[in-house]
């Protein structure tokens, strides 16, 4: 992965749209190793609205877990900062009930649409201000609506992300339920043995 400081880097100093065609070549990013895709599978089974409903997915890379969610019988919005990840969505999805936006996160381009579930993966711990979204992403959601927030703490050395007690903290005044799900032990996930911290939140707002 390339890391820049100038124009073109997102709040995490990496050019996405630079890492764009390599982005699926990661187990956990294509999802296409069919035993990974099935454990992701599972786990949104779990994490998503049982009946299709309406979900944002932020950050939503090349839509590898847009389209699991669509294949949950979900309609999809995918919002991405970075115009070749739009474009790498849109071709994964095309002819399904999807549409991909360019946009930011903290700042989604969707107007007045509501959702049942805003889900983000990997994308919190690198936004300036975490809390500010979440409560954005908060105020998207329809009544009874979720969050589904997959995050970690990432290398040992210089380690980056956001640990689960903090994202929970973070989360404490705005959620009445919130379930940390640890997946570090999950090797099915991750298409490898992992030691750090990997884990999801579901938070459902008062
Ligand atoms: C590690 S990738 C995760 C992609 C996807 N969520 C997944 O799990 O496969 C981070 C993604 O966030 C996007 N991104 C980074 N900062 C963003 C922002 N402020 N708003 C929207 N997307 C952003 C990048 O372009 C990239 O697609």
């Amino acid at each position: 992965m390339t890391v820049h400081g100038g124009d073109g880097a997102g709040t995490d100093g990496v050019d996405w749209d630079a890492e764009a065609a390599a982005f699926d070549e990661d187990p956990d990013h294509g999802l296409r190793d069919p035993r990974v895709r099935a454990a992701w599978a599972a786990r949104l089974r779990a994490w998503l609205p049982g009946r299709p409903g309406d979900v944002l997915d932020l950050g939503c890379g090349t839509g590898s877990l847009s389209l699991l969610a669509a294949g949950r019988g979900h309609r999809v919005t995918g919002v991405d900062r970075f115009s070749a990840m739009v474009a790498l969505a849109r071709e994964k999805l095309a002819g399904r009930d999807a549409v991909f936006l360019v946009g930011d996160a903290t700042a989604p381009p969707v107007g007045e649409e509501r959702y049942d579930a805003v889900l983000v993966r990997h994308v919190l711990w690198t936004l300036p201000e975490p809390d500010r979204a979440l409560r954005r992403w908060r105020d998207l959601l329809r009544p009874g609506g979720r969050l589904v927030l997959v995050e970690g703490v990432w290398g040992t050395v210089s380690p980056v992300g956001i640990p689960a007690g903090r994202l929970a903290a973070l989360l404490a005044p705005l959620s009445g339920r919130v379930g940390v799900e640890r997946l570090s032990p999950d090797t099915a996930l991750w298409g490898r043995d992992v030691d750090d911290e990997r884990y999801a939140v579901v938070a459902v707002p008062d």
